[in-house]
């Protein structure tokens, strides 16, 4: 496994983000892509999907921990890397991967945060993870060497690193799914008009998934890390004198000089 090499701190924004997400009861995000239309235009696409937090922490809810524990040797990976990365689950029948890898990877996530009167927009790249067929190795080792380049090892260096997987990062997110919601990777080809009867036998609406390596679900199953370049804060909380603030990764691509330039905007 590749070593992580991203910056060795939190980036300026993240404690604040991760504060108003747990004082936020439902973590839906509107994700944007990029897509050509027929006249090879490129056009916005844009939908709701669930934060699942930073990657790869997350805390699991104990049914899931219970799944981990029993289906996955040594209850799943140990907590030794954090990051500034946000992510989200998908079905890799969806469009939004296509789109990603015919845009350069090009993302956008908004968070309009009622309570907390702030909008939250991070810009960059997004990756997927969790190709269990690899089916399409190169796309799975670049993304995976894309996600490493941003991880931090946490507390220091005396972490044991070799003992962490990304086949168990993936499988501990398919595992905060419920059963009913593992069950959604074995649907019918999503977006597909429903008088085709899919082809591929394992298919079907309801299925309820306990098997934390069913073949079906997770071949379809992914988890998309976004990588941000520009994150941006919009607080209205007092309508007269709206703030807005935005951060800049800077360090000419190279991850370990990553550095993030703040700046005060008129709002
Ligand atoms: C509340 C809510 C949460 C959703 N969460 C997700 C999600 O976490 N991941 C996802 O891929 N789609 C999620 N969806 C469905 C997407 O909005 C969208 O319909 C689906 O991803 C297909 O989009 P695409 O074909 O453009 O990729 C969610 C929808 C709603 C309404």
């Amino acid at each position: 496994m590749s070593k992580p090499s991203g910056s060795s701190k939190p980036a300026p924004w993240r404690h604040l983000l991760d504060s108003h997400l747990k004082q936020t009861p439902d973590w839906e995000f509107t994700i944007a892509t990029v897509a050509y239309d027929a006249q090879q235009r490129p056009v916005p696409r844009l939908r709701t999907c669930g934060c699942r937090g930073f990657f790869p922490e997350h805390d699991l809810h104990p049914k899931g921990q219970e799944a981990m524990d029993q289906q996955v040797k040594g209850g799943g990976n140990l907590p030794v890397f954090e990051s500034d990365m946000l992510c989200f689950t998908t079905d890799a029948r969806m469009e939004k991967l296509s789109q990603l890898e015919s845009s350069g990877h090009a993302i956008e996530a908004v968070f309009w945060l009622k309570d907390l009167m702030t909008q939250w927009r991070i810009k960059g790249t997004a990756y997927a993870i969790g190709d269990p067929k690899r089916e399409n190795e190169q796309q799975e080792k670049s993304s995976r060497a894309e996600i490493m380049k941003s991880l931090r090892v946490k507390g220091g260096n005396g972490q044991d690193v070799e003992g962490w997987t990304w086949e168990n990062a993936v499988t501990k997110y398919f595992a905060n799914h419920s059963p009913v919601a593992r069950g959604w990777f074995r649907n019918p080809p999503p977006g597909k008009p429903r008088v085709t009867v899919p082809s591929e036998s394992g298919l079907g609406l309801g299925k309820k998934v306990t098997d934390l390596n069913d073949p079906v679900a997770r071949a379809n199953f992914r988890v998309v890390v976004i990588k941000p370049e520009e994150v941006e804060r919009l607080d209205l909380t007092n309508q007269e004198d709206g703030k807005r603030w935005s951060w800049n990764l800077t360090g000419g691509g190279c991850d370990g000089d990553a550095e993030w330039n703040q700046t005060e905007l008129w709002p």
